[in-house]
């Protein structure tokens, strides 16, 4: 009876011990290892650690799962190596680690911890993570060695990280089980791919893009805005060194998972304190738009229409001819309706969609949707715009590049978002939208200011691809398009040093590229202009529509405080004086494209003086100042600076005179008077600069002191002309058309305006051969401007002067 007695005592002993030993153990440590038939349990007894057999299966695997709900394994350690008995135990192994061995001691699966503890103990948390970490540094999550955490299967608890350690570059995502009794990796993953800001959750089969849940957009993962739930919410981290996705735990009494099944489904669980088993919430593919790409490229897929697939606005189906729904899912995809920037265009707002795939697309979340706006507009290759960011009302932007994949139209439930995709003018006007004709009205008028300004100018219509030219002088409610600064200076970095490719009495000219690509000439004016910002508009205006091809075109001005600036077409082969005046580049300037440039600066002269609305005077025409294409064809910069500095143009005398001195004419120079013909004896040293390739001003003779007009004119004089010609034109010159560019040139430069002939005539006189034209007499002002003393002050440097006409007299009365 005591024996009995003893027996049941010792039995309900060792029985209450093993029952305190599963139920309130949750730690294992090196004296106390798990095995077979034991389970770890966290604190609160929410979750278990311990054996299983799968589904069916015969293999036993360790894993982790919900007390309330054994049969759903959240993690398991040995996915790829399996138990084949119940000898299985998971121990602290001698160098600090957790190690699960088999009945013969084999290490079937391993932690791997990299450093050894010396006091490790290994312990399963409330939140369903497994820890190893050293016993004296506390239980807590921080310090741990190694944590299951970090290892995911198939299933995200609230805490996990599913992403990118950036630092190292290592990819944390869920791998399926491979079926339901075989836990080990499947063929569908669930990865966050590595879009900084945007990235975008997705279910992959192999390599294969399954269902896209879509970028993060500040609020939920593109189409999961839905899992507006009290219990848990999904965000984005993004720092210097990690990118992930994680579930976040709004309730302290539930808990959550997402799981990728082995068929591919994400399912979205959720289970209440009271509850006992995982309740499904949601799970994805939902319908068919969810399948990735299911309609093809640049189409969208709704389901609450027939037939589900149709084109975007804009685009057409690749296949021709009739397309029934059969042969719409043969051919799917869509292709644009017209090329880009070939004629006007717009964007068209399709609200509510998952936007597409980020395949060929930028980011840039400090623009606004006007910029993204602007920019996609300006680059002919952007296709469509929305958004980055939906919080705070809408920030940040995306421009899609190439074709737009798995676009849907978004349940009614969810909100989706705007996409905007660039579609041809007419698509807009025949939309009965309101809210696209007013986009378009914004886009015309508003958004881009420069924009309308372009189309009235009729300069461009898209800068980076096709330029069109227009009809201006019958508009003449021209508009000038005003550049704030800091389009500016970004499009000159900062009007850095480096970009300057000008300078002179004006101001300095920096090169600059604006965010359309287009590549500008901006002339930032000296501040001593003294003139008011109408005034200064203006001119700009007046300037502006002076337009031929002999001159370079006006893009657009810029006021800023005192400084005014000038955007002028780029050209790319410099000025005419950094090829006829060098040894080695004047080879590439030979007679056909140096009397193809006199032509046109004659052109462009006369349009000035007597074509245009306005008779202009340029009074600085110079070799630097004749700009040339990519064709090498001439074009008079710089003209109407003087209106702009405050000359009146019909006043004949001038108390400070402007010009570059080689270039002046003598009553220009001495009196301050000027006149068309003042431009009219630049041209006439310009022409022989041209010819002989060499400066008028930097002339050097040993058998006498003239300068060029006076060499040329003695040659003249002993029928010596030809002995002008620059060497370099040897070859290709024409000696006819070289010998009447002489004489035109020297009647020019006669000493009097009246004896100079206008520009029609120069004109005439250049173009036909045959006339018998004038003999010239003496040129004017032709040996004395060596020996002044302006040329000593400035060694070297063509500059404009700005002087008084009394001191400038009084220089020349002095030599
Ligand atoms: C541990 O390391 C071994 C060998 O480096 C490797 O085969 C094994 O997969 C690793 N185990 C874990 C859980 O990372
Ligand atoms: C990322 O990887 C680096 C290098 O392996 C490591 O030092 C760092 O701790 C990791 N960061 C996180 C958050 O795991
Ligand atoms: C995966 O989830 C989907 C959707 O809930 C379900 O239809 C499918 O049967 C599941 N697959 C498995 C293997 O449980
Ligand atoms: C983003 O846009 C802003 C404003 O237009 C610009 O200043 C910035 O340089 C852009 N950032 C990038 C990376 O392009
Ligand atoms: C348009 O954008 C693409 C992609 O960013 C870029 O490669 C291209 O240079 C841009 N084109 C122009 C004209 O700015
Ligand atoms: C003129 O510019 C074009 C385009 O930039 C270039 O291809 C050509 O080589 C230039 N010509 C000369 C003579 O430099």
């Amino acid at each position: 009876m005591e024996s009995f007695q003893i027996f049941t005592l010792f039995c309900s002993l060792l029985l209450s011990s093993v029952l305190e030993f599963s139920s309130a153990v949750d730690t294992i440590t090196p004296n106390h290892p798990l095995i077979d038939g034991q389970t770890l349990s966290s604190s609160s007894n929410s979750f278990e650690l311990g054996f299983f057999y799968p589904g069916s299966s015969n293999n036993r695997y360790l894993g982790i799962w919900h007390r309330k709900s054994p049969g759903a394994v959240l993690w398991v350690a040995n996915r790829n190596n399996p138990l084949t008995d119940l000898s299985g135990v998971l121990e602290i192994g001698n160098k600090g680690d957790l190690v699960l061995l088999s009945k013969s001691k084999n290490i079937v699966w391993s932690s791997n911890a990299s450093r050894p503890l010396t006091n490790p103990v290994a312990q399963l948390l409330d939140s369903g993570n497994l820890i190893l970490k050293d016993s004296r540094a506390g239980f807590s999550d921080e310090n741990h060695q190694w944590q299951s955490f970090d290892h995911p299967t198939d299933t995200v608890l609230p805490g996990m990280k599913i992403g990118w350690n950036l630092t190292s570059g290592e990819e944390r995502y869920l791998a399926s089980w491979k079926s339901v009794d075989d836990p080990s990796p499947g063929e569908f993953t669930y990865r966050l791919d590595n879009h900084g800001p945007a990235a975008q959750l997705i279910i992959f089969k192999g390599d294969v893009k399954k269902v896209r849940l879509g970028p993060w957009n500040g609020l939920f993962y593109g189409s999961i805005p839905v899992l507006k739930n009290p219990i848990f919410k999904s965000i984005l981290v993004h720092s210097k060194d990690e990118l992930y996705y994680t579930d976040q735990l709004l309730s302290s009494s539930a808990i959550s998972r997402v799981t990728v099944n082995s068929s591919g489904s994400l399912q979205v669980s959720v289970m209440y304190e009271m509850g006992a088993e995982w309740t499904n919430l949601l799970s994805w593919p939902f319908d068919t738009c969810d399948n990735y790409g299911h309609c093809g490229a640049n189409a969208i897929c709704r389901t609450n229409k027939a037939p589900t697939c149709d084109c975007l606005k804009g685009f057409i189906p690749k296949s021709q001819g009739d397309v029934t729904l059969q042969n719409w899912f043969e051919s799917r995809s869509c292709k644009r309706m017209t090329e880009y920037c070939q004629r006007e265009e717009g964007f068209l707002r399709i609200a509510g969609v998952k936007v597409p795939d980020l395949l060929k697309f930028q980011l840039n979340e400090s623009m606004d949707l006007k910029e993204c706006e602007t920019q996609c507009f300006w680059n002919c290759s952007c296709i469509a715009y929305g958004n980055s960011d939906m919080s705070r009302g809408g920030s940040g932007c995306l421009m899609w590049f190439g074709d737009l994949i798995d676009v849907r139209e978004q349940p009614a439930v969810t909100s989706g978002q705007d996409l905007y995709v660039r579609v041809p003018a007419s698509e807009l006007t025949s939309v009965r939208d309101s809210n696209t004709k007013k986009r378009l009205k914004t886009i015309m008028a508003v958004t881009i200011p420069t924009l309308s300004a372009f189309l009235v100018l009729g300069l461009v219509f898209c800068t980076s691809c096709k330029k069109r030219k227009g009809t201006v002088s019958e508009n003449d409610d021209i508009e000038v398009p005003t550049f704030d600064l800091d389009t500016i200076s970004l499009a000159t970095n900062y009007f850095s040093k480096a970009n300057i490719i000008g300078e002179g009495g004006f101001g300095s000219v920096y090169k600059g590229r604006l965010l359309t690509g287009q590549e500008i000439a901006v002339k930032k004016l000296s501040r001593n202009s003294g003139q008011g910002i109408q005034e200064f508009r203006n001119e700009v205006v007046l300037i502006a529509k002076l337009q031929h091809k002999n001159l370079v075109g006006l893009v657009g001005s810029c006021i800023q405080g005192e400084d005014r600036m000038l955007v002028y077409e780029y050209m790319p082969n410099k000025s005419l004086d950094y090829f006829i005046f060098d040894g080695e580049r004047s080879t590439l300037l030979g007679w056909q494209k140096r009397f193809n440039i006199v032509l046109g600066i004659a052109k462009g002269l006369l349009y000035l003086h007597q074509d245009s609305k306005l008779q202009i005077i340029h009074r600085d025409l110079k070799p630097s100042n004749i700009l040339l294409d990519s064709k090498l064809n001439p074009k008079i910069s710089d003209f109407g600076l003087a209106r702009i500095f405050g000359e009146d143009g019909n006043e004949a005398k001038t108390k400070r005179v402007v010009g570059t001195y080689g270039y002046m004419s003598p009553e220009y120079a001495i009196d301050g008077t000027f006149s068309v013909k003042s431009d009219v004896f630049s041209l006439g040293v310009i022409l022989l600069e041209i010819v002989t390739g060499k400066k008028n001003r930097r002339f050097f003779h040993p058998d006498h002191h003239h300068n060029l007009l006076g060499h040329a004119w003695l040659l003249w004089k002993q029928d010596k002309a030809l002995e002008l010609m620059d060497p370099s034109l040897a070859e290709t010159c024409i000696k006819s058309q070289l010998v009447r560019c002489i004489h035109v040139g020297l009647l020019c430069v006669q000493k009097h305006p009246d004896d100079r002939p206008t520009m029609s005539s120069v004109v005439f006189m250049l173009g036909i051969e045959g006339v018998v034209l004038a003999q010239p007499k003496e040129p004017g002002y032709f040996f004395v401007e060596r020996c002044s003393a302006m040329d000593a002050a400035v060694p070297g440097k063509e500059t404009m002067y700005s002087i008084n006409a009394v001191s400038t007299t009084s220089v020349l009365e002095g030599r």
